[in-house]
Order: C-alpha cells, then sequence, then structure tokens
C-alpha cells in the first residue's frame, strides 16, 4: 500500500528531451553521497519497475498504431503508479533519497501538447499518485508528491538538434515521442514553464543551455538551500548505498 512518504526525500529533474536530465541525476546521485553523504536511488520514468518498463516500451514504440493524448496519459499514469508503489515508496521508507528523471510534469507538458485538457491529466495523475487507503475508502488524501523539482530548460530549437544528432554529428533514431515535429516540442516546452511557474513552491527553473558543470552546480546549490545540506567534514562514505534503477 502506499503510504505517506518516509524519511527519504523525493526530487525529480524534468524537462523536454535532450535537456540532459539523466545526466544530471547521475552527477547529482555522485554529489549527494561523497560530498553529504546521501545515498540515493535513482530513477526514471516511464519506466522504474519491471511493468512499468514494459509499458515504457509499448509507448515509445514507433508502430503504426495511433494512440490518442489520453490513451497514453492513461498507460503513463499507470506506469507511474506501479512505479511508485513497488520502488519510489518502499525507497523513502527505508530513508533512501529518490532521485527520479521525469515525473507528472512531464505527463502534464508532453499530453497537453498531444491535446489532453489540464482537468484530465490532474485527474489521472491524482489517482495515479493517491493513497492507496484513499481511493477504495474515499478518505483525505495523502499523495506522494515530490519535495523538490528541478525543471531543465531548453530552447525546442536546440533541444530538437541535441535529440536528432549525437555528438558525433551523427544522425539519431528517434523513438515515438522524439519523432514529432517541432510545433509539438514548442508546445512542450510552453507546458513545462507554464506549469512549473505555477507551482514556484516546487519547482525551480534551471537553464539548460548552460554547460554541464555549470547546470550541476546550480542544481547542488539549489538542493544544498532546500535542504538545508552540511557538507561531510571527513571524507567518510560508502558509494555502494547508492543505486540506480536499469536504464539509466
Ligand atoms: P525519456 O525516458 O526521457 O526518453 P529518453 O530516455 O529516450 O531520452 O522519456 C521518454 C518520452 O516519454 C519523452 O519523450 C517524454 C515522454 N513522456 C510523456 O509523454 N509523458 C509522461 O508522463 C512521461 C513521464 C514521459
Amino acid at each position: 500500500m502506499l503510504k505517506q512518504k518516509g524519511k527519504g526525500k523525493f526530487l525529480v529533474i524534468d524537462g523536454i528531451d535532450g535537456s540532459g536530465k539523466s545526466l544530471q541525476v547521475k552527477i547529482l546521485q555522485e554529489r549527494l553521497i561523497t560530498q553529504y553523504g546521501i545515498a540515493s536511488l535513482a530513477t526514471r520514468e516511464p519506466g522504474g519497475s519491471p511493468l512499468a518498463e514494459k509499458i515504457r516500451a509499448l509507448l515509445l514504440q514507433r508502430t503504426e498504431y495511433s494512440m490518442d493524448a489520453v490513451t497514453e496519459a492513461l498507460l503513463f499514469n499507470a506506469a507511474r503508479r506501479n512505479h511508485l508503489l513497488s520502488v519510489i515508496t518502499p525507497a523513502l521508507e527505508k530513508g533512501l533519497w529518490v532521485l527520479c528523471d521525469r515525473f507528472s510534469l512531464s505527463g502534464l507538458a508532453y499530453q497537453s501538447a498531444g491535446g489532453a485538457c489540464t482537468e484530465t491529466l490532474e485527474i489521472l495523475h491524482s489517482i495515479a499518485v493517491s493513497n492507496t487507503k484513499d481511493l477504495y475508502n474515499n478518505e483525505s488524501q495523502h499523495p506522494c508528491i515530490p519535495d523538490l523539482g528541478l525543471l531543465l530548460d531548453l530552447p525546442y530549437e536546440q533541444a530538437l538538434q541535441r535529440i536528432s544528432i549525437n555528438k558525433q554529428g551523427i544522425v539519431k533514431s528517434t523513438d515515438a515521442f522524439e519523432c514529432r515535429d517541432s510545433n509539438f516540442f514548442a508546445r512542450v516546452r510552453a507546458n513545462f514553464l507554464e506549469h512549473a511557474r505555477s507551482k514556484q513552491f516546487l519547482w525551480s527553473i534551471i537553464d539548460a543551455r548552460k554547460s554541464v558543470g555549470q547546470v550541476a552546480e546550480i542544481i547542488e546549490k539549489k538542493v544544498v538551500r532546500h535542504f538545508l545540506l552540511n557538507p561531510l567534514t571527513a571524507r567518510h562514505y560508502d558509494k555502494n548505498q547508492s543505486t540506480t534503477i536499469s536504464g539509466n
């Protein structure tokens, strides 16, 4: 059963494809354990649990079948719920920090860019993150929401360039989302910004045009300030305490 969050903290790094989220999750995980002695679990959406990874494969496959944005949202939220129940909540209860590459802000940004209305997406998301008991008994809700969200913001033109061409200048094959047109990505970026700005208590917006090192430094400062972290005085840590869910 999905319970109230335990001692761990739940951090999300989100943003448009190509914004560098996955790399920043890895860097933050390393910084947390080496500089602050904080063990974390790095995970991702869609995916992060065996069932959610299967749903991810279905969603990202380029097939001849078309899927409307609400069907997509139902599948993303089914994956999200399974990931929360089987991976995120147990880790938080053990006291681990959870660093998640994408979460519900992606759902709002991408599926509303695909045509679903915000109200529908908010309802589906609230079901996905609700406490199991609340869903069955209609009691007051204790949703599992992040403690801090970091949005890596990048102009969509740059995002498209980064996802289609890798560092060696080779054109990469794209998944079902990455192959959409530039208008779609323009809407995704605008949606990310709009929703993050409307929840400023939760989201910090970071300029992802900066170098990897600069972005990592900004993220670390925000995390330190938000959670009032103190650096380790003695270099005494066990790197093996942190884990990464496959795929990241
Ligand atoms: P991601 O894992 O970041 O892609 P990759 O590892 O290939 O860089 O995300 C896969 C795609 O899923 C991405 O284009 C955004 C999309 N997505 C949604 O449309 N809705 C959602 O709720 C989530 C979590 C992701």
